[in-house]
């Protein structure tokens, strides 16, 4: 038996568990709460398959105690969420949100020289921090640019990877001071909160532009508002918000940012795709297999 909560909205979580009362497995977005009380109140669970490849909204280790199996929905999203984070970088630094406001404004009356100038892409330094299957899909599109690629992870790429995609791996202080443009894919972890934070976007040359389609609070919102009124970078495309819906009130003000409501995996077929990909591995399961792309506990215990 299924119980399909059809609207676009969250159950709130009183609601939740009560539904999930003698029920095996649930299918959830990134806005339920997994958590430790909440897996104690439902110890019929046996699956929380994860419409999205992060997974922070979800207690993995209680879970893992408890006997639960936790999903994720990785690959089916990797090209889709890489072409936003693309195209937020090339939104900010070309400044297509500025421009087409200022037509819609009426405001252009004659073509002038130095009008909504922006910055260069194409032979510039991108640094990728976090070089999984987003970051390397990254570099992948950097190279069509002709960029130098630096990255930082906690592992590094094999040899064959790294020049395949012209990646260079490096520390996190050499990745900021020398990059044009930074990108964040890494997972929300303790170690990753508020990476980047008003030491690091001081560190950042005053003419990068940052990219976030990570998890919001990957960076300190109040710093990198702070950030980009003072000039310390010339920009910064934003996915993801450290309290989302909530958005920095600062941040909202400043032309200088262009900010979009987490949709980086948001295409009809990707969005499909995880779908499926969720019920798949949820279904997997139930019946006493494997479930494709379950999370791996000792990968956030490695990290
Ligand atoms: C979306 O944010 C995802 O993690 O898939």
């Amino acid at each position: 038996m299924v119980d399909l909560h059809e609207a676009d909205k969250p159950l709130g979580r009183t609601e939740l568990i009560a539904r999930l009362k003698g029920r095996q497995g649930l299918v959830c977005l990134i806005t339920d709460a997994i958590d430790a009380p909440l897996l104690a109140a439902c110890p019929d669970l046996k699956v929380v398959a994860n419409v999205a490849v992060g997974f922070n909204n979800i207690d993995v280790v209680e879970a893992t105690k408890r006997g639960v199996v936790i999903t994720n929905t990785p690959d089916v999203l990797t090209e889709t969420t890489a072409d936003f984070a693309w195209t937020l970088l090339m939104a900010t630094a070309r400044r297509v949100v500025e421009a087409d406001r200022y037509v819609r404004e009426g405001k252009f009356k004659q073509w002038e020289f130095m009008l909504l100038l922006g910055g260069d892409i194409h032979g510039k330094t991108l640094g990728i921090i976090g070089f999984g299957r987003i970051g390397r899909a990254m570099a992948r599109r950097a190279r069509g640019f002709d960029m130098r690629v630096l990255y930082q992870d906690a592992v590094a790429a094999n040899p064959a990877t790294e020049r395949e995609l012209l990646a260079t791996r490096t520390d996190t202080a050499t990745l900021l001071r020398e990059s044009d443009f930074v990108t964040l894919h890494t997972p929300l972890l303790p170690e990753t909160q508020h990476l980047i934070n008003a030491e690091s976007l001081k560190t950042m040359k005053k003419t990068a532009y940052l990219v976030n389609a990570s998890r919001g609070p990957v960076v300190d919102e109040a710093a990198l508002a702070q950030a980009l009124k003072e000039g310390w970078i010339a920009g910064a495309g934003i996915d993801v918000f450290e309290r989302e819906p909530e958005v920095h009130p600062a941040l909202r003000g400043l032309p200088n940012a262009v900010l979009a409501p987490h949709i980086a995996s948001a295409s009809s077929d990707t969005r499909l795709k995880m779908a499926n990909l969720a019920v798949d591995n949820c279904l997997a399961v139930l019946e006493g297999n494997t479930p494709p792309t379950p999370v791996n506990p000792e990968v956030l215990a490695r990290r």
